[in-house]
């Protein structure tokens, strides 16, 4: 045929193969790219996600400095195994507001994206004070230490401004009320009338209360509070017996 006859000097001249090949390239990647720069938001939206308390976030940051992630991912992928196993797969939605995310690609342990819930506190504390005590073949190392280091929340508005600065939506009022809600979330007979009120229910829709207890069972607060704090909320934020996908709707 004519038209391939004339593909042949394509062919046969790698000067001209060369430029055609860039034009194809070209104008495929102008194709795919551009129109992600007019998009609003690539993240659907989902009700009840909300950013993390100031304690939570605490326990997050200890959650990376611990190298958690190493062992544990946080992304339950759509395949009937993984939901089977761990719940509803993971939306992007849910690491809106984690800088950096914690998805992973390793599973030396369980994925921890829906944990949240799951056991009780003081299941949390012997677990991580003494893997082996509960899961006896368990290779997680022991992290009893978290009980013993207190925590003041010196530098949590800063904290918060850092990630209200990259998108997280802090108002004022969380920044300037941080200090409060970080010891008010682990003291249960704190008033949390305010904690309730920026991140409860009522300020977040579809959201849940916020949960408050003495999360390691001992006075004050340490990075195990602070720690168990966050893995309690993991997976919980979105409510799933109502959440319909946008492609369903
Ligand atoms: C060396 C790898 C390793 C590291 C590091 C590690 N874990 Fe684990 N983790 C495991 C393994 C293996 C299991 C499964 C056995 C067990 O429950 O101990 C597990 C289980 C868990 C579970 C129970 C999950 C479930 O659904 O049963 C939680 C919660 C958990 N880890 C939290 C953490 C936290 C928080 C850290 C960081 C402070 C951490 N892990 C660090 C290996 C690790």
């Amino acid at each position: 045929m004519a038209i391939l006859d004339k593909h042949g000097v394509i062919e046969k001249n790698a000067t001209l193969l060369l430029i055609f090949a860039f034009l194809v390239v070209t104008i495929g990647g102008i194709v795919e790219i551009v129109p992600l720069f007019y998009l609003e938001n690539t993240i659907e939206k989902v009700d009840g996600m909300r950013p993390y308390t100031p304690l939570e976030l605490t326990g997050r940051d200890i959650y990376v400095r611990e190298g958690c992630y190493v062992c544990h991912s946080q992304m339950i992928r759509p395949m009937r195994d993984e939901v089977e196993r761990y719940g509803h797969y993971s939306l992007a939605a849910e690491s809106m507001y984690d800088h950096p995310f914690q998805w992973g690609s390793k599973r030396t342990g369980p994925d921890l994206a829906r944990v949240g819930g799951r056991y009780s506190d003081a299941w949390h504390v012997d677990h991580l004070t003494n893997p082996q005590s509960v899961v006896p073949e368990s290779v997680m190392p022991k992290y009893g230490f978290l009980k013993h280091r207190m925590i003041e929340p010196t530098y949590i508005e800063d904290r918060l401004k850092t990630d209200e600065f990259v998108g997280v939506p802090y108002t004022s009022e969380m920044i300037a009320n941080a200090k409060a809600d970080f010891a008010a979330q682990a003291d249960p007979n704190a008033d949390t009338d305010g904690l309730q009120e920026r991140y409860g229910s009522a300020a977040f829709k579809g959201g849940r209360d916020v949960n408050v207890r003495n999360f390691d069972g001992q006075p004050g607060i340490s990075e195990m509070d602070a720690l168990i704090a966050y893995l309690q909320v993991l997976g919980t934020m979105v409510d799933f017996s109502t959440f319909e996908p946008v492609a369903s709707r």
